[in-house]
C-alpha cells in the first residue's frame, strides 16, 4: 500500500481524488454564490453564508477542504517536476498537437494561476470573515429576526467599487474553466473509470461542466460591474 502511494500512479490517483473533491466543493460554492444575483436585497445570500458559517458539518468539512487543496497542489508540483526530470528535452511542437489539447499541456500553469487568484480571493472574503478584528470589521444585519454577518455587503461592495477586482474574478473563472476542461475527465481516467467509449463522453462532459463553472463564476462580478444590482 505504501509503495502504491509513493509511486507515480499512486500520486496521480490521490491527485485525481483530491481534484474530484475540489470539484464537488466548487459546485456547492457556485450554487451558493449565485444567490448573490438572484436577490438584490442580499437576504438569500446572507442566509446561505450564515448557514455555511454556523453548520457543524461544514465546520468539519472546512479543514478537510484545506487538506484537499494542499494535497492537490503538492502532488501536482511533485508530479510535474518528476515528469520534467524524466523528459528534459521538450517534445517538438508538432508532436504535441492532435488530441493533446492546449489545456492538458498547461495544467500546472493553469493551476498556478488559479492558485494566485485563490490567494487574493481568500484575502478579500475569507480572511475578513474569519479575522474581522485584523481586517475591515464585518457589518451585521438581521434576516427574519436572526442577527448575522452581512456577507452580501462585503462581496457586493468589492465588486461595485472595483473594476480591477471584477476583471480579476472574471479571469479567475476563465482560468478555472480551462483547468477543468482537462482536469475533469483526466481525474476519472486516473481513478480507472474510463474506457474508449467513456473517454469520449467524459471529455464532452468535461467541456460542458467547465463552461458552466466558468460562466457561473464570471457572471457574478459582471452582474455587479454592469450595475444590475444598483449602486
Ligand atoms: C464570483 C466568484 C466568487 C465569489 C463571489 C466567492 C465568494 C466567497 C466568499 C464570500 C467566501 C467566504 C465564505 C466564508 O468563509 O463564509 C469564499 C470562500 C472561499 N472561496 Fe470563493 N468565491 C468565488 C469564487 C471562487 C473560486 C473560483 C474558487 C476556487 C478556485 C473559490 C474558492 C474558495 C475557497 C477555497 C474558500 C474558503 C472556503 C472556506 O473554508 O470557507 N471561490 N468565497
Amino acid at each position: 500500500m505504501s509503495n502504491f502511494l509513493t509511486s507515480s500512479i499512486g500520486k496521480k490517483f490521490i491527485l485525481s481524488l483530491s481534484g474530484l473533491f475540489l470539484i464537488a466543493f466548487l459546485c456547492v460554492h457556485l450554487a451558493l454564490n449565485l444567490l448573490l444575483i438572484f436577490d438584490n436585497s442580499g437576504d438569500l445570500f446572507n442566509i446561505g453564508a450564515h448557514f455555511m458559517a454556523t453548520n457543524p458539518i461544514i465546520k468539519i468539512v472546512e479543514p478537510i477542504l484545506a487538506i484537499g487543496f494542499i494535497l492537490h497542489i503538492v502532488l501536482a508540483s511533485i508530479l510535474t517536476i518528476q515528469n520534467q526530470k524524466a523528459r528534459p528535452i521538450k517534445y517538438a511542437r508538432r508532436n504535441q498537437g492532435g488530441n493533446c489539447e492546449w489545456s492538458s499541456r498547461n495544467m500546472y500553469i493553469l493551476g498556478a494561476v488559479v492558485l494566485i487568484f485563490l490567494a487574493v480571493h481568500l484575502y478579500n472574503f475569507w480572511w475578513n470573515i474569519k479575522f474581522p478584528t485584523l481586517g475591515t470589521p464585518l457589518a451585521e444585519t438581521t434576516v427574519d429576526g436572526v442577527a448575522m454577518e452581512d456577507t452580501y455587503l462585503l462581496v457586493s461592495s468589492l465588486f461595485k467599487t472595483s473594476v480591477v477586482y471584477c476583471l480579476l474574478y472574471i479571469l479567475g473563472g476563465i482560468f478555472l474553466g480551462l483547468h477543468l476542461t482537462h482536469g475533469f475527465w483526466s481525474a476519472f481516467q486516473s481513478i480507472g473509470f474510463c474506457n474508449q467509449i467513456w473517454r469520449k463522453r467524459l471529455e464532452c462532459l468535461a467541456k460542458i461542466f467547465a463552461f458552466i463553472i466558468a460562466v457561473g463564476f464570471c457572471i457574478i462580478p459582471l452582474y455587479f460591474m454592469l450595475g444590475f444590482a444598483g449602486n
